[in-house]
């Protein structure tokens, strides 16, 4: 999608870290956002300062109703949504399986996939009907490959919301509408402190803490170009393909196996 010609984005999670990147991102380039979170605070704090180009509206991503009604208010003020951006999200709740809260998981699930699914049943057919627009989803690099203990929880949702973009994009191509997965690696943000705000877990999982290279804005500079360019992945890392080459080795090596025996 050429963005110069983008009227009006609309981003969940947009208050902080990635979506406020995204946000920062299309209002450099004169598009109107609306950001919408569970967070009135931060809602309020981040509008406060970007002026009248940006409005908040306050959503929790987990009802379909209030998806609705943000839809609505946001499109009364800006008009209709042509990008929009499923990116609400909370962390990895540092569990094993064999020692899962269903709770937390629930939580996970319902919040990192089920918020994102809900963003697409509000407005893909809208999308659709006037044939223009495109759709990012925020998955993760733990939705390309799974990785170390403790993130299979969140593995789980951002696999489907990687499986749910790529659905949906080859759905909407022929209609005229671009979808990218937004794929990315570590990126210092709130999410650990909006976790717990929210009442979700954080439990360390991994002491290994990776070089943090690429900030917030980067990545909404990312997904801008990535929009132009209506690409199917964005991965924000350059050591991604480590890990998801040795997935698709194991793929392969069963589809071999199969071909040979
Ligand atoms: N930061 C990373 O390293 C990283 C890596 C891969 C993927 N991600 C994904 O990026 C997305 C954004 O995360 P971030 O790192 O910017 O974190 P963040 O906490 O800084 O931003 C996430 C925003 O989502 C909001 N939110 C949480 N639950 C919500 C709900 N139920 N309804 C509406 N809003 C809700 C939070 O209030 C917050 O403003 C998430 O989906 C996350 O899983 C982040």
């Amino acid at each position: 999608m050429d963005l110069t010609t983008a009227k009006h984005a609309f981003i969940s999670g947009g208050a902080s870290g990635l979506g406020l990147g995204m946000a920062d991102a299309f209002l450099k380039r004169g598009i109107p956002v609306t950001i919408a979170d569970i967070d009135a605070e931060a809602l309020a704090a981040v509008t406060a300062e970007r002026g009248n180009s940006i409005r908040g509206v306050q959503l929790d991503v987990r009802n379909r109703e209030a998806w609705a009604k943000a839809k609505a208010e946001a499109e009364a003020a800006f008009g209709p949504v042509d990008v929009l951006c499923c990116n609400a999200g909370i962390s990895p709740n540092g569990q094993e399986f064999a020692d899962m809260d269903p709770e937390s998981y629930d939580r996970i699930v319902a919040i990192n996939l089920g918020g994102v699914a809900n963003g697409v049943f509000a407005f893909a057919a809208d999308f659709r009907e006037r044939g223009r627009g495109h759709i990012v989803l925020t998955s993760s690099q733990a939705g390309l490959t799974t990785t170390v203990g403790g993130v299979g929880a969140y593995s789980v949702a951002k696999f489907g919301v990687t499986a749910l973009g790529e659905q949906l994009r080859s759905e909407m191509a022929p209609r005229g509408v671009g979808v990218s997965v937004l794929c990315p690696g570590y990126v210092a943000t709130n999410l650990g402190t909006n976790t717990v705000k929210i009442g979700g877990d954080v439990r360390k999982y991994s002491d290994y803490m990776p070089e943090v290279t690429i900030t917030a804005a980067d990545v909404g500079e990312m997904v801008a170009d990535a929009i132009e360019q209506n690409m199917a992945h964005i991965v924000t890392h350059k050591d991604v393909w480590r890990g998801v080459e040795k997935r698709m080795n194991t793929i392969k090596a069963a589809c071999d196996y199969r071909l040979e025996n």
